[in-house]
């Protein structure tokens, strides 16, 4: 298994090779890419930890090198948000970044799982469909958003709410991953009865916690130890999955016919990526409406995506 970390070096990117570099199974490679200078320190470093995990670091023009035959690609390259800022506000910083990142990924490795973890999801990922389209080898089974901070962040703060180990908690957040776009399923957590007021509580705590992130760190950027963990963990699952292992996860990923049909929600993953995507769990009147409001804003986020890719 070789997973490629796109923006390795940055705060998102060091935290996230250190868990692989623990977790990945023996005899996988783990390739570092970032265009920070120091990115083969950081393999460097990375590679003194003994684990049987051979890491590689590779900076400036080497991308193509760094992800060549990657089983899986995961991208957290960009720029955070400072205070005062919403995910859409970094779409002309990263959009151009992610076009490119995956433009070369589908010559280098065009078979492989794409994991986009660089904001605003909602809109990078459609971009990533369109490139990959462009060059032939769109399979979208095989492409994701990354929306597991929004599943950890739930279960701790349900957790905290009732009472319970975050280990007992499992909720499920479908949408996107922006804002009114978040809508975790407060109503239907497998052995956790919550009250309509904790539930309209904790939703738009849950909706605005990256901002919760961003405004502590004070302009120092956005959550990148626990965007980290959730990355490390939406990773470790594509790998049990790919080694044959049925593993539900909730990303964001192309859910009908057409790739303005993203969504985020719980998906079966197998060897080939998504396998299945059950139906959403019967909703609540209160959730019914947060998904109803949020159709626009999402359908607009998808277009805007699409649009981009396409021009020029
Ligand atoms: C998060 O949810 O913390 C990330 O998407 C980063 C951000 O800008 O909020």
């Amino acid at each position: 298994m070789k997973v490629c970390v796109l923006g390795a070096a940055g705060g998102i990117g060091q935290p996230l090779s250190l868990l692989l570099k623990l977790q990945l199974p023996a005899g996988s490679e783990l390739s570092l890419y970032d265009v920070a200078p120091f990115t083969p320190g950081v393999a460097v470093d990375l590679s003194h930890i003994p684990t049987d995990v051979c890491v590689t670091g590779y900076v400036g023009d080497d991308v193509e090198a760094a992800m060549q035959d990657a089983d899986i690609v995961v991208i957290p390259a960009g720029v955070p948000r400072k205070p005062g800022m919403t995910r859409d506000d970094l779409f002309n910083m990263n959009a151009g970044i992610v076009k490119k990142l995956v433009g070369v990924g589908a010559k280098a490795c065009p078979g492989a799982c794409f994991a986009i973890v660089t904001n605003p999801v909602n809109s990078t990922v459609p971009i990533a469909a369109e490139v990959l389209k462009a060059a032939g080898v769109y399979d979208k089974r095989k492409l994701f958003g990354v929306t597991t901070l929004d599943v950890i962040r739930s279960n701790t703060f349900v957790a905290q709410t009732v009472g319970k180990s975050t280990d007992e908690v499992n909720v499920n957040v479908i949408g996107g991953h922006s804002g009114v776009t978040i809508l975790p399923l407060l109503s239907s957590i497998p052995g956790v009865e919550l009250g309509q007021a904790d539930i309209e509580a904790l939703t738009p705590r849950i909706q605005e916690a990256g901002t919760e992130v961003v405004e502590a760190k004070a302009g120092a950027g956005s959550a990148t130890l626990s965007m980290a963990q959730a990355a490390a963990r939406f990773t470790m699952s594509l790998v049990a999955a790919m080694n044959g292992e049925a593993v539900t996860e909730c990303c964001y990923v192309q859910v009908g016919d057409d790739s303005s049909s993203f969504h985020a929600q719980p998906v079966v993953l197998g060897k080939d990526g998504v396998d299945s995507i059950p139906e959403i769990p019967p909703l609540s009147d209160y959730e019914q409406k947060v998904l109803d409001d949020m159709r626009e804003t999402l359908a607009g986020n998808i277009k805007k995506g699409i649009e981009f890719a396409n021009a020029e």
